[in-house]
């Protein structure tokens, strides 16, 4: 372990160069303009994994964007880690309030800007440079690697089930392995035991065969756009809860031992709001704002658009209004049940006079680990070994749809080792890593297949 420290100490600044080269190609997997790009993310990773030494290196087709594969030597006496990252991003809008540009890394106070360098680029890297630095100082590793790395995670992993269950046996493994969360803060690392799961929807309203002059039929006729906006009023009520008949039927209560470890994590509410720049929360009552992030399903509009958005004033009235609208789901929500339910409240909800066309985009189960697995507890020790401080257990709000696969499907409970910082903005300009974290995240990474 050593000279695996060692190595990794010596060989920093070659590592932060190479992290550079993979945050510059603009793998955006939402916008098929950069299809090219994800060809070239692919290459990339796939030469990289070659030439620290992986073996039987691929890039496998599916029936979007491909996954790269690679493995160690596999010795059939060790435990077996599936690792999984992505490689695609966000897309990097709005540019314009980024202060250096999205695909062009730069370094500032200790931090590395760009777009995909805390998801899921950098924390990747943590591992593959773990790897590298096990395979040249020690030639092997205590444990057999698969990985998997992915191109389509920020579009809802469209492909990945019918991978996993076409290469269920190749990809075979005692657990999956992810760094795509955050710690709980800074110097403070934990291992997550709890996503959330996703229903997106697209709606689009429509009031009348075509727009209106506002002062001629204004007063007599439907507004796409209000009545879109009174349809999100009416999917949560007044205390913040989502009024969709049977929304909190799969819903279990937090135990009184979950709420006291949540209540025992360091928060300050005033911190919390400072970071995201609001001034008060804005959550289901009777729930702390952990308990609302992690542990309880929400309801968001994400995106309106309709009527007039340029410059000045028109007096029109808008016939035609898109909504984006998603949910955050817990414990045993089924994003396919909560979907029909959705659909049958909807027209309840719908004023007379306007149509609704519904679009489905992405279906996410959540996922629960159990947080007494041997290989959790393995992850505390690597991040206590690495951080110097003991780590946490901690839930999130965010979705990575292949957890729940990994259980469903191979039978596998998820490691949830995150390294980026719940301020780093992902999804958001100025997106970051700090230098400190990823440094540490493969020291936590190496001594993680030790623990193992
Ligand atoms: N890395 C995130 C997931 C995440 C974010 C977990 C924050 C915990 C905290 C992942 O890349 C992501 O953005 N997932 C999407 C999934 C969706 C597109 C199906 C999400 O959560 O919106
Ligand atoms: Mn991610
Ligand atoms: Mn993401």
């Amino acid at each position: 372990m050593e000279n695996v420290l060692a190595y990794i100490d010596q060989h920093q600044d070659r590592f932060l160069d190479e992290l550079k080269e993979f945050l510059k190609i603009k793998s955006v997997s939402a916008d098929s303009a950069f299809k090219s790009e994800i060809t070239r993310c692919a290459d990339f990773v796939k030469n990289h994994l070659d030439s620290i030494g992986l073996n039987n290196v691929e890039i496998i087709q599916t029936s979007g964007y491909p996954v790269v594969y690679a493995e160690t030597d596999i010795d059939p006496t060790k435990k077996t880690i599936l690792l999984y990252g992505h490689y695609d991003v966000q897309p990097p809008d709005p540019l314009d309030l980024w202060e250096t540009p999205p695909f062009e890394p730069s370094i500032r106070d200790g931090q590395l800007f760009a777009r995909g360098v805390s998801d899921d680029k950098g924390q990747v890297f943590c591992h593959i440079k773990a790897i590298e630095a096990w395979l040249r100082t020690e030639g092997k590793l205590p444990v057999n690697i698969k990985i998997i790395i992915e191109g389509e995670e920020e579009i809802g992993s469209p492909s990945l089930q019918p991978f996993l269950n076409q290469y269920k046996e190749k990809l075979s493994a005692d657990i999956a392995l992810v760094s795509d969360t955050p710690m709980i803060g800074l110097n403070q690392p934990s291992i997550c035991f709890s996503l959330r799961g996703l229903l997106y929807l697209e709606l689009t309203i429509t009031s009348a065969g075509t727009d209106l002059h506002s002062g001629q039929h204004g007063g007599a006729v439907p507004n796409a756009i209000l009545g879109a906006t009174q349809i999100i009023h009416a999917l949560k009520d007044a205390s913040n809860k989502v009024t969709i008949p049977g929304f909190y039927d799969d819903v279990e209560e937090l135990s009184p031992a979950l709420k006291e470890e949540i209540r025992s994590l360091p928060y300050s509410e005033k911190e919390y709001l400072d970071s995201i720049g609001a001034s008060h929360l804005s959550g289901e009552a009777g729930y702390t704002a952990y308990e609302q992030r992690w542990f309880r399903p929400t309801l968001d509009c994400n995106g309106i658009y309709g009527g007039y958005t340029g410059e000045g004033a028109k007096t029109v009235i808008p016939s035609k209004t898109t909504i984006k609208l998603s949910m955050r789901l817990v414990s045993k929500q089924n994003p396919y049940d909560i979907f029909e339910k959705f659909k049958a409240f909807l027209p309840q909800i719908t004023p007379k006079g306007y149509h609704v066309d519904i679009h489905s985009h992405s279906f996410a189960f959540p996922a629960q680990i159990n947080p007494e697995h041997p290989a959790v507890k393995a992850g505390l020790t690597a991040l206590e070994k690495a951080f110097g401080v003991k780590a946490k257990r901690q839930g999130e709000g965010g979705t990575i749809p292949v957890v729940a696969d990994f259980k469903q499907i191979l039978g596998l409970e998820t490691v949830l080792m995150g390294f980026n910082l719940p301020d780093d903005r992902i999804h958001a300009p100025n997106e970051r890593f700090s230098l400190y974290n990823f440094f540490k995240g493969i020291t936590a990474s190496s001594y993680f297949f030790k623990e193992l």
